[in-house]
């Protein structure tokens, strides 16, 4: 996958992208990402990049010319044509939905807004969706970028080991939140690891988890249970999860 970022800040991307998985995916070329300079696309003096909205009020807004530019610029050598994306406050949610989804194009652009505001002719004649990371204002779509990249990456072949990726397909796997983890120390200031963890019995240990990811799910996030299918048996251990939180919390 190659990934175009165009950002007013390209060293911010210095750190998170030369660490870790990221790093692993770029060096193994199962990741390739370019960094662009929006000050590049202008032809001023100053270069500048952004101006006083029409209209008046205040703060400034992203003027349209270099960011069409950079983007007809980077579409110009990339086949199949890239799939261009404006991070921004007002975008749809980013989940992991939408991150397997952006995993399976081979090219995309991301675009960094920054200032006020983005020119609405590039929302409407540049950019194929506009996403957000959260409901909340960040300063710029430089940090927005970097958690999707991440998100997206991670479901790229190739790019776990295979220990990471067989936890992957349990972690979130049909829109549920993991199981507790634990390690040694088997008992830690008093502290004991669930007996199930140490029997060796892994049919009781795969129940137990999946009952936990349950449990979890319904503890934290019991929003997610509305929107995922659940086998006849998970129902069953749902209701029966139901029924004990309704006892421990009658408890309280
Ligand atoms: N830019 C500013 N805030 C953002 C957000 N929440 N998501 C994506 N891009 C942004």
């Amino acid at each position: 996958m190659r990934v175009d970022i165009i950002t007013l800040f390209p060293l911010m991307f210095k750190g998170p992208f030369e660490e870790s998985i990221i790093r692993r995916a770029r060096e193994k070329g199962i990741l390739e990402i370019y960094l662009h300079d929006l000050r590049m696309f202008t032809h001023d003096k100053h270069r500048t990049v952004d101006d006083a909205p029409f209209g008046g009020g205040g703060g400034m807004v992203m003027k349209p010319e270099p960011l069409f530019e950079a983007v007809e610029k980077i579409r110009e050598r990339l086949e199949p044509p890239p799939w261009v994306i404006l991070l921004s406050p007002q975008g749809v949610p980013f989940n992991q939905g939408k991150a397997k989804e952006l995993a399976g194009k081979r090219n995309i652009i991301l675009i960094c807004g920054r200032y006020e505001g983005v020119d609405e002719r590039v929302r409407e004649h540049l950019v194929d969706e506009e996403i957000s990371i959260g409901d909340y204002v960040l300063t710029g779509g430089e940090l927005a970028a970097m958690v999707l990249v991440d998100v997206v990456i991670r479901m790229l072949p190739g790019v776990l080991g295979c220990e990471d990726s067989a936890r992957k397909d349990s972690f979130f796997h049909g829109g549920l939140l993991d199981y507790p983890q634990y390690t040694r120390p088997a008992s830690f200031r008093g502290w004991k690891v669930p007996a199930v963890l140490l029997s060796g019995n892994h049919q009781e240990i795969e129940r137990w988890r999946r009952r936990k990811m349950l449990e979890n799910t319904l503890k934290k996030r019991p929003d997610l249970l509305e929107r995922i299918n659940l086998s006849r048996r998970e129902r069953k251990f749902l209701e029966e999860v139901i029924d004990e939180y309704k006892v421990e919390k009658g408890r309280k």
